[in-house]
């Protein structure tokens, strides 16, 4: 057989083959196995072969051993047992002969052509592939005493005794890329030798051993096949990898895409076969070895031979294929083989993108501000974008400032993971068909100088100036790793900061610690940052894929090529994992644009429907306690009290998935989790309120509770603290001064009479409590005269949000408790604004002032969101309500809602929410009184845990409410992502009451632009 790369046995290559004719080897074949037919001679350069009938018959060469022809005929054998169809001759009876000096024996003749031949398809390597994964899983469990061959030439752990040879080779660059392979070998095969299996392998695919041939299927001509292996002459105990390395070595020759190619092998022989990972590892720095034995043999052959030109002429590919696996980083080849193998390509890939993931991992902002509420543009650089479509990176930049002011955005973002046409220069280019062209990093837009921060804990890696047109530019590499502050070390990782300014340069120093937040560069302009607008590249990477022997340089691509994006994925993951910018921000959100749904809402929803803010926000998703915008752009959530434990939070969520997905349906039947749910509520109020009503809001559980007071009381009118709001149904209103006695209302209702709002700050008594109790007692006689019964119940927030989130002062309640009480007249708690722990000392508010409602009325937090409400009782009050109308609500309690009421609760529990709500509510307090000392606009601070306002004032002597400056606020903080609203008589109060999962964190950003949005204000303000 003829080989591009010749490999046998020394001894064998110095003794000249037999030399029968080819008519005595037919009839030696007849004699010896019975075998006839049409003779013809085949080629080989060690054995005589001819082919009688359907088999080979091979005379060997007299240096030949009997055992090594009963090794191969024992491998066949074994073959044939445990892969019967594979193409691989079979041996006919009775075996080897001997015959004039010479051993005999006759194969079966397979047909085909060889590899060699024919053009290579993807299918037809993969096909290769594959045939030698059989051919391992075939061969496994084979052992013969004559594999192992001491001191085997071709043997790929024998190069020391190659190298020497290496001399040999005429031209310095052949010689130095040998020497190059040679070298890798030591320093990454050699370490792992111990590491990898043994195995008799066939060790001999070249592109002449292996056969194709084309089948005829259905009538058609496929094209070719993998038909056969043949030359058995290296089989041996070697290394198990060395299969797949050697097949690779002649597979890959003069392939247009290495990587591809080798996927097409690899993939094939792993999916009949699997390798280990150091197999994989030193897969391709084995084909390279096996290359470099090869050139260094021929090139000693042609030295002992130097009139064979043919050992010179067949080194030209191998050396061609050599120069190229020696140019691409090993571990390059490592990961790649690793894809091939259907394995993620950097192993340690899934252990830091989980640590990224985890709550661990805190990354700090890597701009000077915070990112996560920025208002931001995403632009794309892909063909013909319309970024692409100026002369120069001054034009484009101007094109990009005008879109941030546009959409009063802070940061322009380019995607991870986009295919560009922006990289023209010559590092671009590889031994793949096409150049790198997909954006491996995040990219973010700002003006030159702008600070750069470490996102995470580290140390400098390096700091270069990639000083090349379309590069990087001056470019930091910081070192991070998992589980940072543990006794494990951690897995590394890098993060790459590119096309800084030079001042970064001296700015960072190798070998650096960096805490995270740290400024470790300088955003750059176009003349220094490699010729773009004004911007730094991020990216992580799972590897650094050093070079073995010269080291990281600081460099590392940020494209890769399309047909490599699998790999380049696994070894640099997308940025955003530590970015964070909301997902949303990379979605196509025109369809959510508030220009779009405003006139829809208009036309469709009725205008009196209520809306925050001057600029409108379109919500899109939330996440404890961030809202997020169609756009991604998120929003501190200071005063959604529903939301309770947390937007979306995962318990409660899960909670309504399971239930709805079991069982939703009305109160008509018996179901345990409406009863388990009434008893753990109930079992939260003191005795003796037990009996527990379920409703769809707070409105209708406000309504309940007037239907349960009038049928008790038999009496109509209702006693209600002035500003105070209960609910939209019409009972309701008319029993809310904050709705009749405003815009559109009808004013006060006969049955209905309002004691005073007691309020510490405004009211007429300060914080007389007693005092204001005094003008409930009025308002019963008020009832008293107006229907000569008096009131069916006095209603009372306990604390008063529409009336500008106002503590009652000590007393107040309980004395007016008691004059209620003596009036015959029920009282009725409203917590549906404060219940469920918001105030921090107290699972309900009622509580602080040492009160026993007889009805409390529970909504908006009670279900995270989810439409649910209740009504809390006395037993002898709910007898008294049963007088034979029935009570029914269709959606009321049923299991999906009782559900969702059941997880709030566990969450409060759980994570000690109302503990929570008491330390971070405390802290706001302090610092909102901190503030208070730096802006005399703040009149009064005010609440109990996260319940809290901010009475603004144009002067503090008169009070004068600051109604203009209070909306002024809300609006400017938010354009910061920080979401507060007003409320008050005067619409002066800032109100926060964020979901009480808020920490002081939290809270710190709220303050700091509070703090910045009354400084910029309350000076230019007309209040
Ligand atoms: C104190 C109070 N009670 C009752 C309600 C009515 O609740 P819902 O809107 O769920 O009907 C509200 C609503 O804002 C409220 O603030």
């Amino acid at each position: 057989m003829d080989s591009v790369l010749p490999c046998m046995p020394d001894t064998v290559f110095d003794s000249p083959p037999p030399a029968f004719t080819v008519e005595e080897v037919a009839h030696f074949a007849g004699q010896h196995f019975g075998i006839s037919g049409p003779a013809r001679s085949l080629e080989s350069e060690r054995d005589q072969n001819v082919q009688v009938g359907d088999y080979a018959v091979k005379v060997s060469n007299s240096a030949e051993s009997r055992a090594e022809l009963d090794l191969q005929h024992a491998a066949l054998a074994h073959l044939a047992l445990a892969d019967p169809t594979l193409a691989v001759p079979r041996v006919a009876a009775p075996g080897v002969v001997e015959h004039g000096g010479h051993l005999l024996r006759a194969l079966t003749f397979l047909p085909g052509a060889p590899y060699a031949t024919v053009a290579h398809s993807p299918e037809l390597r993969h096909q290769l592939g594959r045939f030698m994964g059989r051919m391992s899983r075939g061969l496994q469990g084979f052992g013969h005493p004559a594999a192992h061959k001491a001191g085997f030439l071709w043997n790929l752990d024998n190069v020391a005794a190659i190298r020497p040879w290496v001399a040999d080779i005429t031209h310095d660059a052949d010689r130095a890329v040998v020497e190059r392979a040679f070298r890798r070998h030591q320093q990454r095969v050699q370490p792992l030798l111990h590491l990898l299996r043994g195995a008799v392998v066939h060790h001999d695919a070249n592109d002449y051993n292996v056969l194709v041939e084309s089948v005829l299927i259905n009538g058609s001509t496929t094209g070719p096949i993998i038909s056969g292996l043949i030359d058995f002459g290296d089989m041996l105990f070697a290394r198990q990898v060395n299969e797949l390395a050697v097949t690779l070595a002649y597979a890959l020759l003069d392939a247009p895409d290495l990587v591809a190619a080798g996927r097409d092998v690899i993939s094939g022989y792993t999916a009949e076969f699997l390798l280990t990972d150091d197999e994989l590892r030193v897969v391709y720095d084995l084909a390279a070895t096996r290359l470099a034995m090869s050139i260094a043999i021929s090139s000693h052959r042609r030295h002992e031979f130097p009139d064979n030109e043919y050992l010179t002429i067949s080194q030209a590919p191998a050396l061609r294929l050599l120069r190229r696996l020696m140019s691409m980083r090993p571990e390059f080849l490592y990961f790649a083989a690793r894809e091939a193998a259907g394995l993620q390509p950097v192993p340690q890939h899934d252990r830091i993108v989980s640590w990224l993931q985890s709550p661990e991992c805190q990354p700090a902002s890597v701009l000077p501000f915070d990112l996560r509420r920025a208002g931001r543009v995403v632009i794309s650089l892909a063909d013909g974008a319309p970024a692409t479509n100026f002369p120069g990176p001054v034009e484009s930049w101007e094109w990009m400032q005008a879109q941030m002011d546009a959409a009063g955005a802070q940061v322009v973002v380019g995607r991870y993971d986009e295919d560009r046409s922006c990289y023209q220069g010559e590092q671009f280019r590889t031994d793949a068909p096409e150049p790198r062209s997909v954006h491996t990093g995040i990219d973010l837009f700002i003006a030159e100088n702008t600070t750069v921060h470490a996102m995470l804990p580290g140390v400098v890696e390096s700091v270069v100036d990639n000083d090349v047109a379309y590069d990087y530019g001056p470019t930091v590499v910081l070192r991070h790793a998992t589980h940072t502050g543990t006794v494990d070390a951690g897995t590394p990782f890098w993060v790459l900061y590119g096309h800084l300014a030079r001042a970064t340069l001296t700015h960072v120093r190798v070998g650096d610690t960096v805490a995270a937040g740290d400024v470790v560069g300088f955003i750059g302009d176009h003349t220094v940052n490699g010729g773009w607008a004004p911007h730094v590249h991020v990216q992580i990477m799972t590897d650094l894929m050093a070079d073995p022997e010269t080291g990281f340089d600081g460099n590392f691509e940020g494209a890769g090529e399309p047909s490599r994006m699998a790999l380049w994925r696994s070894l640099v993951p997308d940025a955003n994992l530590l970015i964070r910018l909301a997902p949303e921000t990379f979605d196509d959100h025109s369809a959510d644009q508030p220009s779009v749904l405003q006139p829809m809402r208009s036309a469709d929803l009725g205008p009196s429907l209520s809306i925050s803010y001057r600029d409108h926000l379109s919500i899109v998703r939330g996440d404890g306690v961030w809202l997020f915008d169609h756009e991604g752009r998120g929003y501190l959530d200071c005063v959604n009290n529903v939301a309770h434990v947390g937007h979306a939070h995962p318990h409660v969520v899960a909670a309504i998935a399971r239930q709805a997905a079991i069982l939703n349906t009305n109160t008509r039947y018996l179901h345990r989790t409406i009863l388990d749910y009434a008893e753990r509520l109930a079992a939260t109020f003191p005795a003796p309120l037990s009996v527990v009503y379920f409703t769809n809001s707070g409105s209708e559980a406000n309504e309940l509770a007037l239907r349960i007071a009038r049928t008790a009381t038999g009496r109509h009118d209702i006693v209600a603290l002035d500003w105070g709001y209960h609910g939209n149904t019409n009972d309701l209103v008319e029993i809310s001064a904050y709705k009749f006695n405003r815009a559109g209302g009808a004013g006060k209702p006969p049955h209905t009479h309002l004691a005073e709002l007691p309020d510490p700050y405004r009211g007429l008594h300060g914080d007389d409590g007693p005092a204001y109790a005094k003008s409930v007692a009025v308002a019963i006689t008020a009832a008293v005269a107006h229907n000569g019964a008096g009131p069916a119940a006095f209603i009372a927030e306990s604390i008063s949000g529409c009336g500008g989130q106002v503590v009652f002062p000590a007393g107040c309640l309980a004395a007016a408790y008691q004059h209620a009480r003596a009036a015959g007249t029920l009282c009725i708690a409203d917590e549906v604004q404060v219940g469920f722990g918001r105030v921090g000392k107290a699972m309900w508010a009622f509580e602080e002032h040492g009160v026993v409602p007889d009805i409390v009325t529970l909504g908006k937090p009670i279900g995270n969101g989810h439409p649910l409400g209740a009504v809390v009782t006395t037993a002898p009050l709910a007898a008294q309500f049963a007088n034979g109308m029935e009570w029914f609500n269709t959606f009321g309690g049923n299991p999906v809602s009782c559900a969702a009421g059941m997880a709030v609760l566990d969450v409060i529990d759980h994570e000690g929410l109302q503990a929570r709500a008491l330390d971070t509510g405390g802290y706001l307090l302090a610092r909102f009184q901190e503030l208070a000392t730096r802006h005399a606009v703040i009149g009064d601070v005010r609440g109990r845990g996260l319940y809290l306002g901010l009475d603004l004032v144009t002067d503090r002597s008169t009070k004068e409410p600051a109604t203009r400056l209070a909306a002024d606020v809300a609006n400017r903080l938010r354009e910061r992502g920080v979401l507060i609203s007003t409320d008050g008589p005067h619409d002066n109060v800032i109100k926060i009451k964020p979901p009480i999962v808020f920490t002081r964190a939290d809270a710190d950003i709220l303050c700091f632009e509070l703090d910045n949005a009354l400084s910029e204000l309350s000076s230019s303000a007309t209040h």
